[in-house]
């Protein structure tokens, strides 16, 4: 691919920013004796990213940041594990919890639209808000399927469309209950000159737009989950939503896809 698209040149300046602040939840979630996924911590019993049995499996995590979810691959059997991230940051903190846990990942510091992996490499590719939400979506999705063995899956975790739609215009948090973005359209959001936690360019393509966009780049689609967070929630904001809205809308989605 060569030089990295605008997106994810300002997306690395972020996330090297903002590394040391995700340390702390990613020791939490390196040392818990459950996987649990996105910003509540959905168990995977209930929103099963990764499949429970992965002896013999080939699997990469794209947009690994801190990589436990690529440390439950390997815990689950996988016979290799690869991590991707933009962030050199994050890649330090992968690298020493990996080292820390003894669990053996091969990670790569670069861009999940541009891994250094042959083709067909894979069984399974996943991404817990990783690049899902912050490559360009038909790159992203074109390099999983690159990627993956014919009948490989693709899971992923990322934000709603509805959470971003309806977040203040000035880009302050938190989001509200009112529609202020257009629908039809979102597929780029830019929050360099937010009010609120300034930073970072975001894909949140619609469903629909999910759905086409799969399609087209040679996936089936098996599964799709709204995630409704627990009524005993706490209902305060977190990141940049708040509980009681996460009871009401789904702030994240869940795909499962398999590479026809
Ligand atoms: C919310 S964090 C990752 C969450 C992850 N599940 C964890 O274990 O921390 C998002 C990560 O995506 C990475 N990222 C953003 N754009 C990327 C891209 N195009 N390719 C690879 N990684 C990317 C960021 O550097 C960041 O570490």
């Amino acid at each position: 691919m060569g030089e990295l698209p605008d997106y994810a040149v300002e997306n690395r300046r972020h996330w090297d920013a903002m590394a040391d602040l995700w340390v702390d939840a990613g020791e939490r979630r390196w040392a818990a004796d459950q996987p649990t996924w996105g910003a509540w911590g959905v168990p995977d019993s209930q929103i099963p990213l990764l499949p429970d049995d992965l002896h013999g499996k080939d699997v990469v995590e794209l947009g690994c940041g801190t990589a436990y979810v690529s440390a439950w691959a390997a815990r689950r059997g996988a016979r290799r594990v690869v991590g991707i991230d933009n962030s050199a940051r994050q890649m330090e903190t992968a690298r020493r919890l990996a080292d820390e846990y003894g669990i053996e990942l091969t990670l790569h510091h670069g861009i999940a639209e541009d891994v250094p992996e042959p083709d067909g490499a894979f069984d399974v590719a996943v991404s817990e808000y990783g690049a899902v939400l912050w490559a360009e979506p038909v790159a992203f999705l074109s390099e999983a399927r690159r990627l993956l063995r014919d009948g490989g899956k693709l899971s992923f975790l990322t934000s709603h469309p509805l959470a971003v739609l309806t977040a203040p215009l000035d880009g302050s948090i938190p989001s509200g209950t009112e529609l202020l973005r257009p629908w039809f359209g979102s597929y780029r959001h830019d929050w360099r000159n937010a009010v609120d936690e300034p930073g970072g360019i975001e894909f949140v393509p619609t469903v629909g737009q999910w759905f086409a966009l799969a399609h087209q780049t040679g996936f089936r689609i098996d599964d799709y989950r709204e995630i409704q967070v627990p009524e005993s929630a706490d209902d305060g904001l977190n990141f940049a939503v708040t509980g009681a809205w996460a009871k009401q809308w789904p702030a994240e989605h869940a795909w499962w896809l398999t590479a026809c």
